[in-house]
């Protein structure tokens, strides 16, 4: 949208809040209250946002970086008046109209914006102001409107009598201006109220003494007016987008087996035709591809899931990537890093980190595979561990393509075993094997012949075996 830029008020602690964190930096579906807000205004076309920051500005940063890194700093809250008065000093010469946005509400979405906008162009208005009809408005500012329906001004709840609290249409906060209207009259406001701050809403009756209009928008869902103040209303806002985010991937083509239950963030994407079972949650920038099933109880964070891959039941992963087809699960943990190949399987209390598994390759039982190259149609066996980890290092296990690991193995890194060596069960490579070769590393297997008969007969008697009859010693 060219020539509109965006103020975000967000100068503000919460008080209400009762955190060390501004209010704007807690986190819905995984991003700040304000990521939201900034989301909502780039969605809609705005390509400048100014952020009006000051209460612990250091915890926004990564958000403000992400939409352009414009910050205005505001180092007293004198009132939302005086945080636009910051904002717009760092607006571009450019913009001729400015939305001013609250920071605390991210339920606004881009399509109503757009409506604000157009309805103040339309209008030729000084402003378009957002509103909602709340069935509670207790803490909202009030919206006075004459008798044929204009904005005639915006009252704050504190310094309303009763006939403005039983007004049920709220002021949103969000609201789109001439640029020049608003130059002119952010420097006339007063403080001359119960809070003793310089409010954004007079700018109503200024507007009609310029002999100008201010046009109310009414959301067609009062949900978007909402602003957060406290954990209860942050609780809600939750599960509000909680519920659009969901309900928008089922219109894609996602199924969602029980979608009450199901917890996905902001970013995350998931393709058509595919599966989340109950309890899962999709965390940060997780991506699923087409066709991917996600059984119950699996947490994926900022992971990658190819098409056609499946999640079995109780899979944690953590920035890693599973291509397409390949298995994981159920009690599996891919941690960072870890690059599960095209139709491989890695299967219960296997843990991987930091390793490339080759297409087709399979680590089926409690296995722990750290700092790894595995190649193609590998084998590992039960209980194989990398010894990744010298007390000082980490050290790099490689792998060739076709090698069979046998059980309990452990590969002390660094080390290199060639392609389609065999390790035999129950050893401990501390060297390179070479290519098609066996290797092994255990004691050589001893019997004692009737040991137990006669060292430990108690046993046998407590097994509920008869103890038997030795052969008499002959002669030596
Ligand atoms: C404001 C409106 C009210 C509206 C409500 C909607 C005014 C006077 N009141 O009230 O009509 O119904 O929002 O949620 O505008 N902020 C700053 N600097 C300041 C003060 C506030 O940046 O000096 C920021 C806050 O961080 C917050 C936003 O502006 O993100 C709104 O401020 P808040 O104190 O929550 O205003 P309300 O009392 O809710
Ligand atoms: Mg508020």
């Amino acid at each position: 949208m060219e020539g509109v830029s965006a103020i975000v008020l967000a100068a503000g602690m919460g008080k209400r809040m009762k955190s060390a964190l501004p209010k704007v930096a807690h986190p819905v579906l995984g991003r700040p209250i304000l990521w939201h807000v900034a989301s909502t205004a780039a969605a809609a076309g705005i390509s400048e946002i100014v952020f009006v920051l000051g209460h612990g500005r250091d915890h926004l940063k990564n958000t403000v970086e992400r939409f352009g890194g414009r910050v205005a700093v505001q180092e007293r809250q004198l009132g939302t008046g005086d945080a636009a008065r910051a904002g717009l000093s760092a607006v571009s010469p450019k913009a001729k109209e400015v939305v001013i946005l609250c920071g605390d509400a991210p339920l606004l979405r881009p399509r109503t914006l757009r409506a604000l906008i157009a309805a103040r162009r339309k209008g030729k208005a000084a402003a378009s102001v957002l509103t909602g009809i709340l069935p509670d408005p207790a803490g909202y500012g009030r919206v006075v409107r004459t008798p044929d329906g204009a904005v005639s001004r915006i009252v704050e709840e504190r310094d309303g009598d009763a006939s403005i609290r039983r007004i049920q249409e709220v002021n949103s906060g969000t609201y789109a201006f001439d640029r020049k209207f608003l130059a002119r009259n952010l420097p006339r406001l007063t403080d001359v109220n119960t809070q003793r701050e310089f409010y954004l809403t007079d700018l109503v009756v200024q507007a009609l003494q310029e002999g100008k209009v201010v046009v109310p928008v009414v959301a067609g869902n009062p949900d978007e007016v909402r602003g957060i103040n406290s954990r209860r209303e942050l609780a809600e806002a939750t599960s509000i987008l909680l519920r659009a985010k969901v309900g928008a991937l089922m219109d894609s083509g996602v199924t969602f087996v029980d979608p009450g239950r199901a917890y996905v963030e902001a970013e995350v994407s998931v393709g058509a035709d595919s599966t989340i079972e109950p309890n899962v949650s999709l965390l940060g920038t997780t991506r699923i591809g087409r066709g991917v099933t996600i059984q119950t109880g699996c947490v994926v964070e900022n992971s990658s899931v190819e098409d056609g891959a499946r999640l079995l039941p109780y899979s944690v992963l953590t920035g890693a990537r599973v291509r397409k087809g390949a298995i994981v699960g159920p009690f599996a943990r891919l941690r960072p890093e870890a690059d599960i190949g095209e139709g491989a399987h890695i299967g219960n209390f296997v843990e991987v980190k930091k390793s490339r598994i080759g297409k087709g390759s399979k680590a089926n039982h409690l296995a722990y595979i750290g700092d790894s190259l595995v190649g193609k149609k590998v084998n590992i066996g039960a209980g194989t561990i990398t010894c990744n980890y010298d007390g000082i290092a980490k050290h790099t296990t490689v792998i060739g393509d076709g090698v069979f690991v046998g059980s309990d193995t452990q590969f002390v890194a660094p080390v290199t075993i060639g392609k389609g060596a065999l390790i035999g069960a129950g050893a401990t490579i501390t060297k390179d094997v070479p290519p098609y070769s066996l290797a092994l590393s255990r004691a050589e297997q001893k019997v004692l012949a009737d040991w137990v008969t006669r060292k430990k007969p108690e046993l046998l008697t407590k097994a509920g075996l008869k103890i038997p009859k030795l052969p008499k010693e002959g002669p030596k």
